[in-house]
């Protein structure tokens, strides 16, 4: 089972640096000391200071501490036809890129490269698929890493968010819709986290699917490095609002669902 990408310490780190609120502000409006602070983004488990600290960083105090106690995990997403996520390893830090096609005609897409895409091209020659298309979520280094040799292993087309130019590339703006097979893809606009953070919704499969890059993670989110306030506000407006049933396939860590996320996301519960 895939760990979760961020600890209560970690989002807690994220939405201080978001909002940009230092240790002794939090500490002053929390009423407790610096010290507790720095306890708490080490992992140190105290759940009066959490509770109080939650609702300063626009954090939701429950599910911080249903982290804090290690309760949840979202569900293992059941093996479906037609998705699969391969976890690779750059330079001591997991990352995950995708796979989706349509089971019947074979059509494929990857979604970001990962590290190394060996695994990708395996499983593409063992299922007979044939990748068409290379669909970026952004382009921080780990997700493009091994661009270079997908492409030419594959064949496929590469595009890329227009504001997260990469060379090869056809840039593509939100509203993008591409087909692949009987599948569907659509395009939003999900920045904040990079320059533009890309979300590719899929409908035609079971159930539907969203890969999301960075932008979401189970449980977290992807730091707010470009624009906090609108990386919250796209994760609300663009993705939290699809069916619950909707499979989110985060860049690091587990897949997870809406419905999940809306009910244990710290940044999200209670606010959709
Ligand atoms: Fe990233």
């Amino acid at each position: 089972m895939i760990p979760l990408e961020d600890n209560v310490g970690d989002i807690i780190g994220k939405a201080q640096r978001g909002l940009g609120i230092s240790d002794s502000k939090l500490a002053e409006k929390a009423r407790v000391s610096s010290e507790t602070i720095r306890k708490l983004r080490e992992g140190d488990f105290d759940e009066s200071a959490l509770v109080s600290v939650a609702p300063i960083l626009g954090l939701n105090g429950r599910a911080l501490c249903e982290l804090a106690r290690d309760e949840w995990h979202p569900e293992k997403i059941e093996a479906c036809d037609g998705l699969s996520q391969f976890n690779t390893d750059y330079h001591g830090m997991a990352v995950n890129a995708y796979l989706v096609w349509d089971p019947a005609s074979r059509a494929a897409a990857t979604f970001d490269t990962g590290a190394d895409c060996d695994d990708i091209v395996r499983f593409v020659n063992r299922h007979k698929l044939d990748v068409q298309l290379i669909l970026l979520t952004h382009a921080h280094a780990d997700h493009v890493a091994d661009l270079p040799r997908l492409r030419e292993e594959t064949g496929a087309e590469v595009f890329t968010p227009a504001r997260e130019p990469v060379p090869g590339a056809e840039p593509i703006e939100e509203g993008k819709r591409f087909r692949l097979g009987s599948l569907q893809i659509d395009t939003r606009l999900t920045w904040g986290h990079s320059q533009g953070g890309m979300t590719y919704v899929v409908a035609g499969l079971a159930r539907p699917v969203a890969i999301v890059g960075d932008s979401l993670f189970a449980g977290s989110m992807g730091g707010g490095n470009v624009s906090y306030a609108d990386a919250l506000r796209n994760n609300l407006e663009k993705i939290l609002t699809l069916p619950d049933e909707t499979i989110i396939c985060p860049g690091h860590g587990p897949m997870t669902t809406v419905g999940e996320e809306k009910q244990h996301n710290p940044f999200f519960a209670g606010k959709v």
